[in-house]
């Protein structure tokens, strides 16, 4: 089978993590005999230096003609002072609309072998499993109008708009996932205030009733950023809009030890697209001490939702379980008992051994 799968390293610590990522889907590729051409190109503040726009057309292009998209991260602190959609992450943004992917899926996962690498305490993140439903594509990251306004641009607006269609695509996508875990959604609003979320909970009420065998629940979501924190084994599937789902899925990141843990797909559209949740970190940027498991678990879910490697993706999320209780870890992770220091490149490694064993022991278990 051939797959094309554009790889847009982007910025900061995006392309050291990419390459991490990258080495996985080679390595599962070739033992599949599965064909992954990569291309790679430029987006965000590394396309801006090299061509004066963060979404170069050439990168556009080459994305729309992939079966997948995957991305390291943008942003970077050199382009703080210019207008939206002259920065970084408008080449994102923009990315987003045209690839068309609505839904993005954010699972964050406490591994047993790093519980004590979360703040909270290890019995009330032990076992959390939640996946964040985050709608993509709408609300007031792409309202109109927006902009600054005032003769000195001494006022600002943004408009938070969401039509039925858009929740009603979206909640179908969080039922759907809903079915095959543990039979709950979590719709998050803030419907005692904003329009947007009253709409919003009619439309999810209505969807519900399509899929009889899971249980929806509204939450308010000042109430839900609490709960995330206090009690975040009682969620299951929390469908939230584009906003609340930044933001929760980056407090989620406590739940499990890093913000470098957290992997992402957006599906829906017509090129899934694929990144971690952890932006550039410039802090770390070429230092080569990165985390690169967001981006591995990323990769995984590539594997499983454009490659259909079902199995394989679960090797690789094994693996990391496994590397993690072999008690390796990134500097992020040294926050629990001391373990053995890994750099970007060894974690990558280590991940890249564990699947290769994984896959071999399979194979042999078959040829008996
Ligand atoms: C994320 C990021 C992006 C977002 C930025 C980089 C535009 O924070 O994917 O969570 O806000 O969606
Ligand atoms: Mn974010």
């Amino acid at each position: 089978m051939k797959l094309k799968i554009a790889i847009l390293p982007g910025d900061g610590i995006g392309p050291e993590v990419t390459r991490e990522a990258v080495r996985i889907l080679r390595s599962v590729g070739e033992d599949r005999g599965y064909d992954f051409q990569l291309t790679e190109r430029l987006i965000g503040g590394a396309a801006i230096k090299e061509t004066g726009t963060p979404l170069p057309e050439s990168t556009l292009e080459t994305c729309l003609k992939s079966d997948a998209v995957f991305l390291g991260a943008v942003g970077s602190p050199e382009f703080d002072g210019l207008s939206p959609e002259k920065r970084p992450e408008a080449g994102l943004l923009n990315l987003r609309k045209a690839l068309g992917g609505f839904a993005n899926l954010r699972p964050a996962i406490c591994y047993d072998p790093i519980l004590d690498c979360s703040p909270l305490k290890a019995d009330v993140v032990k076992g959390a499993n939640v996946l964040f439903v985050r709608e993509l594509l709408g609300g007031i990251y792409f309202g109109e109008p927006r902009g600054f306004s005032g003769a000195n641009r001494d006022a600002a607006y943004n408009t938070m708009r969401y039509s039925v269609e858009e929740i009603e695509r979206v909640a179908r996508i969080a039922f759907e996932a809903a079915r095959s875990r543990r039979k709950k959604v979590t719709s998050v609003d803030k419907a005692n205030v904003l329009e947007t979320s009253q709409l919003w909970r009619q439309v999810v009420t209505l969807i519900a009733k399509e899929f009889r065998e899971v249980q929806l629940e509204h939450m308010y979501v000042d109430a839900c950023a609490m709960k995330l924190v206090t009690n975040p084994t009682s969620f299951d599937v929390v469908l939230t809009e584009n906003l609340f789902g930044d933001i929760l899925s980056d407090e989620a990141a406590v739940i499990t030890g890093s913000l470098g843990m957290l992997a992402s797909a957006t599906l829906g559209g017509t090129v899934d697209l694929y990144e971690p949740v952890h932006g550039s970190a410039p802090d770390i940027a070429g230092k080569g001490i990165a985390n690169p498991l967001g981006a591995i678990a990323t990769a995984a879910l590539l594997l499983r939702h454009s490659a259909g490697l079902e199995q394989e993706a679960r090797d690789v999320e094994e693996a990391i379980r496994q590397v993690l209780d072999a008690g390796h870890r990134t500097a992020d992770l040294m926050r629990g008992k001391t373990k053995y220091k890994a750099n970007t490149s060894e974690m990558g490694s280590l991940v890249e051994h564990a699947v290769a064993d994984m896959l071999d022991r399979r194979r042999a278990y078959h040829a008996v």
